[in-house]
């Protein structure tokens, strides 16, 4: 047996084409379109291209879309400033931070302050809230993109014993939402789990996120489990793996997320579609 690929950059193109249709159509009747702001702060290297793809995103399926990049020395207050701006300007219907943050400021204090409304990463804690409360409104980019393509292969996950590994605020713990929403059993695991192999040889659904290039074997699982690996690691060769060694895992899982194109196109596709749910829901008409 080896493991079908759940293929992320095809379904996010389809997604993003529908998307497309509707903007040029707007476009058309000259009627106002989606506008994403997405704010940089400090040096980070991969931040850089995370947002510039984000931005190319924006561009082909044609949503205004405008990047604010910031020294590390910016102060909380101005921060706070352009973000109550971004929250009353009427062009913007989506704004992002894009993390982590330098050190000295704090994520929870800057997220909170973006209006629920035009929070496209779903971090406010109103947003993570009402998912907790199986009320979902802007739902988190890499676990909505996650249920998304389990859907498009109409995977069943109801009642299915799902393993998290890893529990950071952007993918770990609103996968773990998500997963109940969904009526998974959901077992979340972290650095201070003890006998991690334990959860993962039960687990029909596992979802790795932590960033250990090559780090999940598919000896540990139970054959014929899901695999869906978040990470994204440059090898010193300058190769891109994710936290699943594919090879060993391929011939035992029944279904696998390739890196790159698996799981990190449809984070990228959530982005536009939260900001697109947010215009239609918030806009002023
Ligand atoms: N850094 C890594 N992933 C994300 C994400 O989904 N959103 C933001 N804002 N920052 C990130």
């Amino acid at each position: 047996m080896v493991a079908q690929i759940l293929d992320g950059l095809k379904l996010a193109k389809k997604i993003q084409k529908k998307i497309k249709k509707i903007i040029c159509k707007r476009k058309k009747n000259n009627l106002i379109i989606p506008g994403l702001a997405i704010i940089l702060i400090g040096n980070n290297t991969s931040s850089k291209i995370y947002i510039k793809n984000k931005k190319i995103a924006c561009n082909k399926v044609g949503f205004l879309s405008k990047i604010y990049k910031f020294s590390e020395k910016i102060n909380k207050k101005k921060i706070i400033s352009i973000i109550k701006k971004l929250n009353n300007n009427k062009l913007i219907h989506g704004i992002l931070i894009q993390l982590p943050l330098p050190n000295k400021i704090t994520t929870l204090e800057i997220s909170k302050k973006i209006s629920y409304k035009k929070d496209v990463d779903g971090f406010h804690p109103l947003n993570m809230g009402l998912l907790c409360q199986r009320n979902p409104n802007i739902r988190s980019c890499t676990p909505l993109g996650i249920i998304n393509l389990l859907k498009e292969y109409k995977i069943k996950i109801k009642g299915m014993n799902a393993l998290i590994i890893g529990a950071s605020n952007i993918v770990g713990r609103p996968m773990m939402l998500e997963l109940l929403l969904a009526g998974c059993t959901t077992t979340i695991t972290h650095r201070f789990t003890k006998n991690l192999y334990e959860y993962v040889k039960k687990a029909d659904l596992i979802i790795i996120a932590i960033g250990k290039p090559n780090f999940l074997h598919g000896k540990w699982i139970k054959k014929g489990a899901i695999i869906i690996d978040v990470g994204i690691n440059r090898l010193e060769n300058g190769k891109i793996v994710g936290d699943v060694n594919f090879k060993s895992m391929y011939k035992k899982a029944s279904y696998i997320t390739p890196v790159p194109g698996g799981v990190g196109p449809m984070t990228i596709t959530s982005l536009l579609q939260n900001t697109l749910y947010s215009f239609k829901k918030y806009q002023k008409k």
